[in-house]
C-alpha cells in the first residue's frame, strides 16, 4: 500500500460491506484506456499505470468495472470468450491481472468483472467438443435443434422465429452435427444451454476461481436472456417495425422464470465473503422489468435515462418513471454513458448545440452524481469525450459492417475511441509512433486529462469536486429522494433525504437564464450551495424559495438549520 493511499482513503477491507449502494463504478473498456506495450491496444498494465487518476488522489471512484479480458477470437471484441478462466495475452497476462488487482486494493478501488455467460465463442472447447461429439459430454450444452422440415429449395428450416439481435436468424446450421444452434448475437457466439445443469455449475466454478484472485464484483452481460422456455415456441407477433427484432414479442427467448433461482444461488456464493457486488446487464425491457428482476444484493442496469435527450421533461419523466418502479425498497442504478450507446457528451449536446457540449457534460454529471441510486461513469466521460466518427467501410463493431435499411444499428466504435491523457503524439494513449485500434477523437490536444487538470473549470475539475461533495454528504449516496416542483419547464429539483441531512439538487436544462420557484421545500433557516456545475457566482435561494440559474447551471445546496 503507498503512503498515499493510506492518508488519503481507507484500503478495501476497512471499509462498508455494501460499499456498491452507496459508492461509485468506473467502467474502463480495456482496449481504449491506455496502452502499454505500444501495439495500438489498451491492456492491463496500461491500467495499473493509470490508477491515480481514478484513486482517492484523482476521481476517487470505488471501483472499477473491466469489460472482458479473457481469451477471445474478438469476433465481439472479448464479449465473445474462448476461455472464461485466463487473460486474453492481448491485454497482459494473469500475473499481470494479479498485480492490477493489488495496485487497485491498495487505493481502496476495487475491481469489478465482466462476466459473459449467455454464450461462449465458437472456439471454446466446450462448443467445439458440442459440435463434433453430440453425445459425448458437452452434446447439450448449447441450444442444439433439429431442422423444422426443408424449404422448397432442399435447405433445413429454422427450428422457429428467433432473431439474432445482431441482424437475421438466430439460427445457424452445422452440417457436421446436421442441427442448428441458436445464438442470440453473432454465429460466432453461440448461446448456452442453461437447463443443462451441468452449465451454471461451470460457471460457478469459473466465478470462484476469480473470486479467489481477490475480484470484487461482476457485471452480468445480458444475464435475463440466460434461460429460454424450454419447448421454444416461436415469439408472438408484435407490431410493424422497420427492425425485424422489433416485430415479436420476446417472450421465449428471455426474462424466463428459472432465472430467479440461479441468481439466488449465485448470490449465496458471492455473500460467503462480504463486500462482493453484482450488477446484470438488462438485454430488453424498461426500468419495470431492471426492478423486477433488482433483489436485496443485486443490481441491475436499466437505460432509461440514458435514452433520454437533454430536456426537462424527458429527464423529469424518467426520474419518475424509475423511481416509481423500484420504489422506496429497491435501489437503481444510473447510466448516462457505456460502450454500446453514443457517449452522452455528444448526444446531449445535439439537443442545445454542440458548442454547450462542456456545459452541458457537467450539468449531466450533477445528474448522475445525485440521484438516488449506484452511478455509474464511462472511462472519458469526466473530460467530456464526444463519439468519434469512422467511416462504414473501416467499422470493426461486427453489426456495424452488417447495418442496412432494414437493420439500424449505431456504430459501437464511435463511443470506445482511445482515452487521451496528454496533448502529446496520439494523446499518451499508446506510443507515439504506434497506431491506436481506433481513433483518438479529433479534439484529443486539448481534451485530455492532462490540459483538463489545470483547468479548475474544465469538465475533469467539475467531476472531481462532484465526487468529492458525494463523498462528504451521506444524504446522496444512500439518502430517498424526492422531487419537487421548480415551476418552469426547464427546472428540475429534487430532494435526497438521509435522517436528518437534506441535500437540494436544482438543474437547469436550458441554455438560458431562468428563474424558478421551488415548492414543497422542507423547513429551514436557509440552503447553501455546497457544490455545482460553477466554482463560484451562485445566486442565493431566496426566502421565497426563488432560485435563478445561469445557462445550464446546476447547484446542490445543503440546509442550515
Ligand atoms: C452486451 C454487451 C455488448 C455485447 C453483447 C453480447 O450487450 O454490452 O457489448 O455485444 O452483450 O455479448
Amino acid at each position: 500500500m503507498t503512503d498515499e493511499a493510506t492518508e488519503t482513503g481507507p484500503a478495501v477491507a476497512a471499509r462498508d460491506d455494501d460499499w456498491w449502494r452507496t459508492g461509485v463504478v468506473y467502467q474502463i473498456y480495456p482496449r481504449s484506456f491506455a496502452d502499454s506495450t505500444g501495439d495500438g491496444y489498451g491492456d492491463l498494465a496500461g491500467i495499473r499505470a493509470h490508477l491515480d487518476h481514478l484513486g482517492p488522489a484523482g476521481l476517487g471512484v470505488d471501483a472499477i468495472w473491466l469489460s472482458p479480458i479473457y481469451p477471445s477470437p474478438g469476433r465481439d471484441l472479448g464479449y465473445d470468450v474462448s476461455d472464461h478462466g485466463d487473460i486474453d495475452p492481448l491485454f497482459g497476462s494473469i500475473a499481470d491481472f494479479d498485480a492490477l488487482v493489488e495496485a487497485a486494493h491498495a487505493r481502496g478501488i476495487r475491481v469489478v468483472l465482466d462476466l459473459v455467460m449467455n454464450h461462449t465463442s465458437d472456439e471454446h472447447p466446450w462448443f467445439m467438443a458440442s459440435r463434433s461429439e453430440p453425445d459425448g459430454p458437452y452434446g447439450d450444452w448449447y441450444l442444439w435443434r433439429d431442422p423444422a422440415g426443408r424449404d422448397r429449395r432442399g435447405r433445413p428450416r429454422p427450428p422457429n422465429n428467433w432473431l439474432s439481435w445482431f441482424g437475421g436468424s438466430g439460427w445457424t446450421w452445422d452440417p457436421g452435427r446436421g442441427q442448428f444452434y441458436f445464438h442470440t448475437f453473432l454465429a460466432e457466439q453461440p448461446d448456452l444451454n442453461w437447463r443443462n445443469p451441468a452449465v451454471p455449475a461451470a460457471q460457478l466454478s469459473m466465478i470462484r476461481g476469480w473470486l479467489a484472485r481477490g475480484v470484487d464484483g461482476f457485471r452480468l452481460d445480458v444475464f435475463n436472456a440466460f434461460f429460454k422456455a424450454a419447448e421454444m415456441p416461436p415469439n408472438p407477433r408484435a407490431g410493424l417495425h422497420r427492425q425485424a427484432w422489433f416485430r415479436q414479442r420476446h417472450l421465449h427467448d428471455q426474462n424466463q422464470p428459472e432465472l430467479a433461482d440461479f441468481l439466488a444461488s449465485f448470490r449465496a456464493e458471492l455473500d460467503a465473503v462480504p463486500g462482493r457486488m453484482t450488477v446484470g446487464e438488462l438485454f430488453g425491457g424498461g426500468a419495470e422489468t431492471a426492478a423486477s428482476f433488482t433483489t436485496d444484493r443485486h443490481l441491475v442496469f436499466d437505460f432509461v435515462l440514458l435514452e433520454q435527450p437533454w430536456s426537462a421533461a424527458a429527464f423529469g419523466a424518467a426520474i419518475d418513471r424509475v423511481e416509481l418502479a423500484f420504489g422506496p425498497e429497491r435501489w437503481p442504478t444510473v447510466v448516462l454513458s457505456n460502450h454500446d450507446r453514443p457517449r452522452h457528451a455528444s448526444r446531449l449536446a445535439r439537443s442545445v448545440g454542440e458548442r454547450h457540449r462542456d456545459a452541458v457534460a457537467k450539468a449531466a454529471a450533477v445528474v448522475l452524481l445525485t440521484l438516488r441510486g449506484t452511478p455509474f461513469l464511462y472511462y472519458g466521460e469526466e473530460i467530456g469525450l464526444g463519439d468519434i466518427e469512422v467511416a462504414r467501410a473501416d467499422a470493426i463493431d461486427p453489426p456495424a459492417r452488417r447495418a442496412s435499411w432494414s437493420f439500424p444499428w449505431w456504430n459501437r466504435d464511435g463511443s470506445r475511441s482511445p482515452m487521451p491523457w496528454t496533448p502529446g503524439a496520439n494523446g499518451g494513449f499508446t506510443a507515439p509512433g504506434a497506431t491506436p485500434w481506433l481513433p483518438l477523437a479529433p479534439d484529443f490536444a486539448t481534451r485530455n486529462v492532462e490540459v483538463e487538470s489545470k483547468d479548475p473549470d474544465s469538465v475533469l475539475a467539475t467531476y472531481r469536486r462532484l465526487l468529492r461533495l458525494r463523498r462528504e454528504l451521506p444524504a446522496l449516496q444512500a439518502g430517498s429522494m424526492r422531487r419537487i416542483p421548480a415551476r418552469h419547464r426547464d427546472v428540475l429539483a429534487w430532494l435526497r433525504v438521509e435522517g436528518e441531512a437534506v441535500v437540494l439538487v436544482v438543474v437547469n436544462f436550458a441554455p438560458l437564464d431562468v428563474a424558478a420557484l421551488l415548492g414543497n421545500l422542507p423547513p429551514a433557516q436557509g440552503w447553501t450551495v455546497a457544490g455545482g456545475t460553477h466554482r463560484e457566482g451562485h445566486a442565493e435561494l431566496g426566502r421565497d424559495a426563488s432560485i435563478r440559474l445561469r445557462p445550464l447551471e446546476a447547484i446542490v445546496l445543503v440546509r442550515r438549520s
